[in-house]
């Protein structure tokens, strides 16, 4: 299974960068890794729980922090109390683990002669494609461009894959184009869900990273289609809403029959959420004050990248996320270039991409993130500007 993956984009990354000799101070821009200050009550919180480390935590986590994710998502969602603290959300410890895990609670596809499949947008975090792969499932890459708003397009899949599918991955805000699922889109998805029996898993960890309007979210649209929430499992995070990647806390929820099949699975082979953790993620979850002033520290750095790169590599600002997605002719070359003569270390886009027949989907690209203070950013963007133009 290993030699199936794909290789990870920051080791082909570091294979292609090498030990250059760098012409000016490395900026990283390369890794989402948000820099923006963490909640301050986050330590207190922690050592306050402390004598926790000395126990086992519940694989379903405190009640305390699954209230406090079903607030959240009713406020953040309207769900009006629809996902419920009991039968509907699962903490996580970061989202990958979850992503990585979900197809292996689903049903195989009994009676089939051909391999099951995952639906996977192109292009995709990679965890999807291992996820796949782990579970026995054949991953088919859905294109997603310019052309198609850079959403996989779900209209035109052929009968013969659809009934094989068993599950699709849909990020929204997509990493790494920052596209969002209207709730158009979202009911288009669940429609071919219900008539192929699959499943949406909805990878929203960007969703509370927007420039305007808060993206329309997974169960939200489910929710209002149908009053329930099957077929839906939504992923959320606080790594990058509250720039909080190294806590490792997050969730997934949605249908309860699927969650209790995730609880029962996660039990056995599952990390639970330590309980101090647990007790603090409650507390980030609750508080929105921090929130907003990281929203709008992304929204600065935006503005900046609006007035510095106006309309050169196809510059847009994208609907969520804190990623700028910018066709550059030749995505390597110009990742090499940027690194070699400026400093500035970014990612090439077909890294984060499937080559197809009609090509890598990512290739022309470059994926920045945005995720350094505001002066750093200003830097990077000049020298970028200055050594791509
Ligand atoms: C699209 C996407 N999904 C999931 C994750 C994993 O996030 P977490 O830190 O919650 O595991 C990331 C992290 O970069 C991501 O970009």
């Amino acid at each position: 299974m290993v030699e199936q993956l794909p290789q990870s984009p920051f080791t082909r990354l570091a294979q292609l960068l090498g030990d250059t000799k760098l012409g000016q101070s490395p900026i990283q821009m390369a890794l989402g890794e948000p820099q923006h200050p963490q909640p301050d009550f986050v330590v207190r919180v922690l050592s306050e729980h402390a004598e926790g480390f000395g126990r086992y935590p519940p694989i379903q986590g405190p009640e305390v922090l699954r209230q406090a994710i079903a607030r959240w998502l009713d406020r953040r969602y309207g769900l009006s109390g629809a996902a419920t603290a009991g039968a509907h959300i699962l903490p996580l410890s970061g989202t990958r683990e979850g992503l990585f895990l979900a197809p292996q609670i689903l049903g195989k596809r009994s009676g089939q002669t051909e391999r099951p499949s995952i639906l996977i947008p192109n292009p995709f975090y990679q965890c999807y494609s291992a996820a796949a792969f782990a579970a026995g499932y054949e991953p088919v890459y859905v294109n997603a461009t310019r052309e198609t708003g850079f959403l996989p397009e779900i209209d035109a899949l052929p009968e013969a894959l659809l009934v094989r599918t068993a599950a699709i991955y849909l990020c929204s805000p997509s990493n790494p184009e920052g596209a969002a699922a209207d709730e158009a889109y979202w009911r288009r998805l669940f429609a071919l869900a219900d008539s192929h029996d699959f499943v949406v898993l909805a990878d929203e960890c960007y969703a509370e990273i927007y420039d305007h309007v808060p993206p329309v979210g997974a169960l939200e649209a489910r929710y209002r289609q149908t009053g329930s929430l099957e077929r839906a499992l939504s992923f959320h995070s606080l790594s990058k809403r509250s720039s909080l990647p190294g806590l490792r806390s997050g969730f997934v929820a949605g249908d309860p029959g699927l969650i209790g099949k995730f609880r029962a699975y996660r039990n056995v082979v599952g990390p639970a959420l330590p309980l101090p953790i647990a007790h603090a993620s409650a507390a980030v979850w609750d508080d929105e004050a921090h929130v907003q002033a990281n929203r709008l520290l992304y929204s600065q750095k935006f503005e900046l990248a609006q007035s510095i790169l106006g309309n050169r590599f196809r510059f847009y600002r994208p609907a969520g996320g804190f990623f700028l997605w910018l066709d550059v002719g030749d995505g390597v070359a110009a990742t090499e270039r940027l690194w070699r003569e400026a400093g500035v270390r970014v990612l090439p886009g077909a890294y984060l991409a499937q080559d197809t027949v009609t090509g890598n989907p990512g290739a022309s690209y470059i994926r920045v993130a945005l995720v350094n203070d505001f002066a750093t950013t200003q830097e990077a963007l000049r020298r970028l500007a200055q050594t791509l133009s």
